[in-house]
């Protein structure tokens, strides 16, 4: 990718290891490419390299952790947290990376890192048994969750002679991984793209309803990511806990017969339709406009449900030429065979299947594990977070509306 990232400002965070001489080239690169950019270098860090080699590429001091201007040194890390465009740091060793997921801030990186509200991005860089210490992947999932992304580690020789997953990522590639954060792909943009969000209600009476833990938060994650790739984005939304994103048109809905208009209305018009909400599949067939009392006899309450109408089906039926149809499909057992039926079925182009049986998948959590599955193949999509799988599922409706 190239972009120019003039007026941008990286803040690069080089922790101790042998992989900060090959930050030199990333600040280098950065440059290249328009951005300011400004170094911290942990105390180990400036063992491996002198800080003047990043204050001559940089172009900047260079704050390091001798602590030499205690005076300014408050003032400066909030600074230079509130400057940054996108937070980097590369090599990210495993002690920064257990700092960051604990919150603990006892040095100038640490602590201007934790009160940055930008982008984080992490380059790890360490010996393989550090890496796959359980203690240092439960970090990295912490982390993760929380929306720090990651750029390697690779696998490789490392310096310490062993071989294996450690190695820092090439230069180039932390380079690149900055750059689509600070300019990030327009690849949707002139497209209209129609997201369906959490769950619907079936009202019984006033006071009692029937629906699903569905909290919103795939579809939101759809949404923004399409929205941050240039798309015109309407989300209908059920019953929700996420936070509603700003920057899109809003319809809001409660049942799977309003979710059904709602979204039959639109699509015609759309080129893009990705279903995540879960519309409830059936609603009661007899409701109450008045609080229904309890009998107090002891028998039984039967109640019947009838179907809704299948949305994705509709929409599916009326697809029109040039029109890319996602759905999702939640299973707990033959999740590929299941998500097959049912992309033929709703005459979908992608389907995106996750088992929200398994921890960390599905219903009101932030990550998800999922495979995308179209007429020609699969694609798995191991634990990742929500905006990832986002960003995932459009990679792969660009992919399909190229062919
Ligand atoms: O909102 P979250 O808490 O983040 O949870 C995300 C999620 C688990 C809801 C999401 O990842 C997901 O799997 N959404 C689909 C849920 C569902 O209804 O799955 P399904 O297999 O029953 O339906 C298959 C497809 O048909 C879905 O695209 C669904 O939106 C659609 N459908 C279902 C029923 C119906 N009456 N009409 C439909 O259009």
């Amino acid at each position: 990718m190239r972009c120019d990232l003039t007026g941008k400002s990286v803040v690069l965070g080089v922790t101790g290891g042998i992989a900060a001489y090959k930050a030199c080239e990333v600040v280098s690169r950065l440059r290249k490419m328009g951005a300011e950019v400004y170094v911290i270098m942990t105390k180990n860090a400036a063992e491996f390299v002198q800080p003047l080699t990043f204050e001559t590429l940089s172009n900047h001091p260079v704050v390091t952790d001798t602590f030499a201007r205690p005076e300014t040194w408050e003032v400066e890390h909030i600074a230079l947290a509130k400057r940054a465009d996108v937070f980097a740091i590369a090599p990210a060793t495993a002690n920064i990376l257990a700092k960051m997921a604990h919150g603990i801030a006892d040095d100038m990186l640490s602590t201007t890192v934790l009160a940055t509200k930008a982008p984080v991005l992490v380059a790890p860089a360490m010996n393989t048994g550090m890496w796959t210490a359980e203690i240092t992947q439960e970090n990295c999932a912490v982390l993760k969750k929380r929306g720090v992304q990651f750029v390697g580690p690779d696998a490789g020789f490392l310096a310490c002679g062993d071989s294996g997953a450690g190695r820092m990522s090439e230069p180039a590639e932390i380079a690149e991984a900055i750059a689509a954060l600070l300019c990030p792909v327009q690849d949707l943009a002139g497209l209209k793209v129609l997201v369906t969000a959490g769950s619907t209600r079936e009202r019984l009476d006033p006071v009692r309803y029937m629906t699903n833990d569905s909290s919103g938060k795939m579809g939101f994650a759809v949404a923004e990511e399409a929205m941050k790739r240039g798309a015109q984005v309407t989300v209908v939304a059920g019953s929700v806990t996420a936070p509603i994103p700003a920057g899109c048109e809003i319809v809001r809905v409660e049942s799977t017969l309003e979710l059904y208009e709602a979204v039959t209305a639109r699509a015609p018009e759309m080129d893009v339709v990705i279903q995540a909400a879960a519309p409830a599949d059936y609603r009661f067939a007899v409701t109450y406009t008045e609080k229904h009392k309890k009998a107090h006899d002891g028998q039984p309450f039967v109640v019947e449900l009838v179907e809704n109408p299948d949305i994705a089906a509709a929409v599916g039926a009326a697809k029109k030429p040039g029109q890319t149809l996602v759905g999702f499909a939640a299973e707990t057992e033959n999740l590929h065979a299941n998500a097959q039926k049912k992309l033929a079925k709703k005459n979908l182009d992608l389907i995106v299947a996750n088992d929200v049986s398994l921890p960390g998948a599905g219903f009101n959590v932030d990550t998800n594990i999922a495979t995308l599955i179209t007429a020609d193949g699969m694609t798995e999509c191991p634990l990742r977070t929500k905006k990832e799988l986002a960003g995932d599922i459009l990679n792969k409706v660009i992919e399909l509306r190229s062919k």
